[in-house]
Order: structure tokens, then sequence, then C-alpha cells
């Protein structure tokens, strides 16, 4: 009999997400950053208005963030421009999400006394959005127990604070104090706003993922892999931090997809490695565990310390089984949630309940890789999900979706199943 497929109801996991951001420049050198960062914004697809203070205004001008952002920059607290001349209190609605990059000693001694004496401060008291704080400046001004003091207290009041990044300083010195890269700060928000419109399913929860290929010596120049890519395994990595996990990645190969930010990246080459990885996060207390990894099912049984010459017209390998990793974790780790992925041509099906079953899976996502549009090196992909007989779940289909899209439909299965 024919499962009975239920389509998964994206309002079980997602609430709306933040569109516009209101972007507070303040005086530094590193406000160049924030005219990167305000491009970078809108290439995201975020509506992105302006509010420069007096001192952002010595070192870039209004003019720049106006042709970047295509809207007037704020600049005064009473404007006449704006309607009923409280252009404070119209941003502080629009906005979705306030971002200050860079903050400055004295916009965070500000804003953590709740002054309202310029359009930037008085916007963050006036808004009910989160306001991202990243703050820049010289080194030793950022250890001052009074700016810290401030940051702690920004920190209480429930802003959001980015940390700046160390390194060799405009000023010479050398230290933290440093605003991050405008990517790095753009990573930071658009993870935000996507924690912000998910339901934290998998809130405080320890998850490992496997990921890529497994690599697997013949010799020390040579060795037996695959053509997977990992990049199921590190979608799924951020969608499950998206969702309140601590999330160890153990990728195999040489996966060369930048890590996550906020996980925990193991790597390993062969499949005993990634053996190993696995137990080690098994017994530090992994409570979920998702197998993507395409593991090498044989290894070689004798991997040649020095490179084979090529003496002999013919040579023969011998092979021998790797361990499965998926089933040596369900079987010594019972208490683990576990979640397994197939590659089927045919079949699918009863492929995929065999090795729920011979594995002790509790969910399996499996696809059909006879599809040229789907799978391997894609960056789409589209699945069937299958639960154990104990869980009473129909099976759920996932539509052709990015694979960012499909990890975060099977996160949301996965937080509604444990
Ligand atoms: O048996 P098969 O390779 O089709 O099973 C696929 C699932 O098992 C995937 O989740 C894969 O990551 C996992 N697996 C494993 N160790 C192996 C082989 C497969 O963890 N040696």
């Amino acid at each position: 009999m024919s499962p009975i497929f239920t389509p998964l109801d994206p309002s079980q996991h997602l609430t709306k997400q933040a569109s516009n951001i209101v972007l507070g420049i303040t005086g530094g050198i590193a406000a160049y950053k924030a005219a990167i960062l305000a491009r970078l914004l809108i290439k995201a697809g975020f509506a992105v208005r302006v509010i420069m203070t007096q001192g952002a205004q010595q070192f870039i001008t209004p003019l720049t963030l106006q042709a970047l952002t295509g809207n007037a920059v704020h600049t005064e607290l009473l404007d006449t421009a704006a309607e009923a001349g409280m252009g404070h209190i119209e941003l502080a609605k629009w906005a979705d999400l306030v971002v200050i990059a860079p903050a400055s000693a004295n916009t965070l001694a500000r804003l953590a006394m709740g002054m309202a004496d310029d359009l930037l401060s008085t916007v963050c008291l006036a808004t009910t959005a989160n306001v991202i704080i990243a703050p820049a400046m010289n080194q030793q001004m950022w250890a001052h127990p009074a700016v810290q003091l401030n940051v702690q207290t920004l920190s209480d009041l429930g802003y959001h604070l980015i940390d700046p990044d160390s390194g060799v300083q405009a000023c010479g010195d050398t230290g933290a104090g440093r605003l991050p890269e405008p990517e790095a700060l753009l990573e930071h928000i658009e993870q935000f706003v996507t924690q912000q419109s998910l339901v934290q399913c998998l809130a405080g929860k320890q998850v490992t993922i496997t990921a890529g290929p497994t690599v697997e010596a013949i010799d020390p120049v040579r060795f037996l892999s695959n053509h997977s890519t990992g990049k199921m395994g590190f979608a799924l990595a951020k969608a499950c931090r998206d969702v309140g996990a601590q999330v160890t990645l153990i990728a195999g190969g040489k996966v060369a997809l930048p890590t996550p930010m906020g996980v925990q990246r193991v790597d390993v080459l062969s499949a005993e490695d990634m053996l190993q990885a696995a137990i080690d996060a098994a017994q530090a207390g992994c409570e979920i565990f998702i197998a993507t990894a395409a593991v090498a099912d044989y290894r070689t049984r004798d991997a040649a310390p020095q490179k084979i010459k090529k003496t002999q017209d013919t040579m023969t390998l011998a092979l021998v089984k790797n361990p499965d990793i998926l089933a040596h974790i369900s079987h010594n780790y019972p208490a683990i949630f576990m979640v397994g992925f197939a590659a089927e041509t045919q079949d699918v099906e009863k492929y995929a309940k065999g090795k729920l079953a011979a594995k002790k899976l509790d969910m399996i996502a499996c696809n059909d890789v006879s599809r040229k549009d789907i799978g391997f090196a894609s960056d789409e992909n589209a699945m069937t999900v299958y639960f154990a007989a104990a869980y009473q779940k129909a099976a759920v289909v996932l539509d052709k979706a990015s694979k960012a899209a499909i990890a975060q439909q099977l996160v949301t299965l996965i937080g509604n199943t444990i």
C-alpha cells in the first residue's frame, strides 16, 4: 500500500521575517565599512534607511549613503520634512530591525544611559524592533572598564551586540576593537533575522551532523573518494543552529565549504576517522545525530606506506568494508534521535523503510538520485521522509527547493518528532 503523503505546512516553522532595516552610523573611521554594509543589505533583499550622527558625517557623507540606498539619509531629530515633524517616530515604527555599525564608545554610553538627544538614540528608545550594535574603537578604549560596563548594561537592556574583531587598527594599535568586515556583519544580521523568524524547536539540543565524502588512502598521494560536496550537511548545520541547536559538524574528505558561524567543525578524512569523531560526539552528549555523509563503502585493506610505483601493467587493490557510522551510533547509543539519508534510483519506499529498520533510525530522508536536477553537487534537492513505525507518522514529501529550504523543513520535522 502506498503511504499517504502530506506536504509540510510552512506556517509550522515560519513567522514574518524582518525586511526593513534602519542602519545607524556613528563617528569612527570604520564608518566607511557601513557604506559597503548598506549595499550588501540591499543586495540581500532588505530595505535600508540610514541615520547618521554628527560624528559619522565627519567620516563619510550622507550623499554616499543616499546614493547607495536610494533613500534620503536622516540626520536631524527635529525634521521639518517628516510627516508631523516626528521623523524619529516614523523611523522607529518603520524598522523591523535597527543595526548600529560602527557604534562609537560615545554612542554606547548614551544608549546605555537611555539618552535621547539625537535622532539615533531617540529611535532606539522609540522602537519595538530589535537593535543590533557593532561597536568599533581603539583597543585601549574598548578595554576601558567604563566601555565594558556600558556593553554589559546594553546587553542587560536587551540590545544584541556583535563582538569587535582583533587585529591591526587604523590608528596603528593592535588589539580588539575593529569593526568586523561588512560580509561578516551581513552574516550576523542574516543569522539573527532568520533565528528571530523561526520557532526555536531545537533550543539547547546537541546535534551532530556528518557531511561530505570520506577519503580512503591508497598510498601517501592517492585516495578513493566520491563526488559528495557536503552542501546538504552544511545547510542542515545552519538550519539546526538557526533553531537554537548546538551543532557539531563532522566534515569528511576535503569539504571546501566555509564553516557556518557558531557551528563547531571537526575535519576528518577517512570513514574510520569519521566514526571516531562521531563516537566522541555521542559520548559528549549528542541528542540528535544526522548522517548526510557519503561514506565510502570500502577502503583499501593496506594503504601503502610509500608511493606505489607503476612497475606493473595491471594492479589489484584489496578492499575491506568500512564501518557503518550511522548504524554503529544508533546501536550503541539508543537514546540519540537518529536521522539517516538514502539515495535511491528505484523502489524508493521499499529501500528507505528497509534502511530505517536495519539501521534502527527514527527518520530517513530519501532522494531519487536518478533525477539529474537534484542531489549531488546541486544547490537543490527534493526528498521523501519516512518515520519509524513507532511514531505512527505518514511519510512527508518535500518538493524540489534549495538545500537551505529543504534543510529548514527537515529540521522542523525533527523538532515536531523528538
Ligand atoms: O547504506 P547506505 O549507504 O545507503 O545508507 C545511507 C545512510 O547511512 C546515510 O545517512 C549515510 O550517511 C549513512 N552511512 C554511514 N556510514 C556508512 C554508510 C552510510 O553513516 N558507512
